[in-house]
């Protein structure tokens, strides 16, 4: 993931024609994604910078999860994300910049996780959510994480074929606490500690549904050639049908949308959520596209 970064990255040119804004700009909030962290300077460190000279004045806070960049890394393999989420609402509360409201944009799985946050604590209120290649309905395969050739991937992947539902896993592997298994859809349902909880897959939370409509947007980018994600689509909020994993069914058709669990299909009624997609592998974006897709939901 940060591979390409320092691909794309390492040939942007940081100099662009502010928009000029009226009063203070609506603060963002950043998540970054699998393998990365809040400061990288060709990853998250450079999207901030981006956003800084974009719109100038506008407080940026790349979430840095833990005390230092390492742990913030190893965090967004191990550190629970239901804890994560937690510690985030609270630095959230507490930060004075931020009480007016802030938009927030997600990479990768910091897209679901920061839904979470809209979903769980709506103080103070997030305005629009971009989801840049977030999973919403999870993912069924993991073939390139980040330092593939490192162990930490092997384990992960051992971990999640041993027994990704078990209690031990769920409470301690991140990337088990989104994975979602359309041949299992019970024991996903049953034992997913995050996903099924955020998607209400076990019982309705109603304040997950008014939290999440008081959103002005939700944004989700889809990277049309993700070769990261299994199945991309999740990040349109699509899935396997349940029961195989050939035949992807859209969100429009999905029983989280006909039943409205979530308030998916009143949001996409009032014309709240929006649906990008961008040519490209996962995360691969250029800057004009940025520029043009993303920055009108910053301001
Ligand atoms: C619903 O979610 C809120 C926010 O996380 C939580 O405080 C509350 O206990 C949940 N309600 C139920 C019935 O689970
Ligand atoms: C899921 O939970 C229900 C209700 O507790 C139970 O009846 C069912 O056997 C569980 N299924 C699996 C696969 O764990
Ligand atoms: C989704 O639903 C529409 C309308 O009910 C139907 O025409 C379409 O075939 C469905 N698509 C899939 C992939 O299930």
């Amino acid at each position: 993931m940060a591979a390409f970064l320092v691909l794309f990255f390492s040939t942007w040119v940081f100099f662009v024609h502010g928009i000029p804004v009226q009063g203070n700009p609506i603060p963002l909030v950043i998540w970054h994604g699998m393998g990365d962290s809040c400061c990288n300077p060709i990853s998250m460190g450079a999207i901030k910078k981006m956003v800084e000279n974009q719109i100038p004045g506008i407080y940026v806070l790349s979430l840095q999860i833990g005390n230092s960049f390492v742990e913030d890394v190893e965090n967004s393999f191990f550190l629970n994300v239901n804890v994560q989420v937690a510690r985030v609402c609270d630095q959230l509360a507490k930060d004075p910049k931020l009480q007016q409201g802030y938009n927030s944009m997600g990479f990768s799985q910091g897209g679901q996780f920061l839904r979470a946050v809209a979903q769980r604590c709506p103080n103070p209120p997030m305005r629009n959510l971009i989801s840049v290649g977030g999973q919403h309905q999870g993912v069924y395969g993991l073939p390139h994480c980040p330092g593939e050739s490192s162990h930490v991937c092997d384990w992960i992947r051992k971990l999640l074929n041993s027994g990704v539902y078990t209690k031990v896993v769920q409470d301690r592997l991140v990337q088990a606490e989104y994975w979602h298994d359309p041949l299992n859809e019970e024991d996903f349902r049953n034992n997913s500690i995050f996903l099924a909880d955020i998607n209400q897959e076990r019982s309705v939370n109603k304040s997950y549904k008014s939290n999440l409509q008081a959103l002005k947007k939700f944004v989700m980018v889809k990277f049309l050639k993700d070769t990261m994600v299994i199945p991309p689509d999740s990040e349109w909020f699509a899935f396997y049908k349940p029961g195989q994993s050939a035949h992807i069914i859209p969100l429009q058709n999905s029983s989280l949308y006909t039943e409205d669990r979530l308030g998916l299909r009143e949001m996409d009624k009032a014309g709240k959520l929006v649906f990008l997609g961008v040519e490209g592998d996962h995360l691969q974006f250029t800057h004009e596209w940025f520029n043009e897709n993303i920055l009108p939901f910053l301001h």
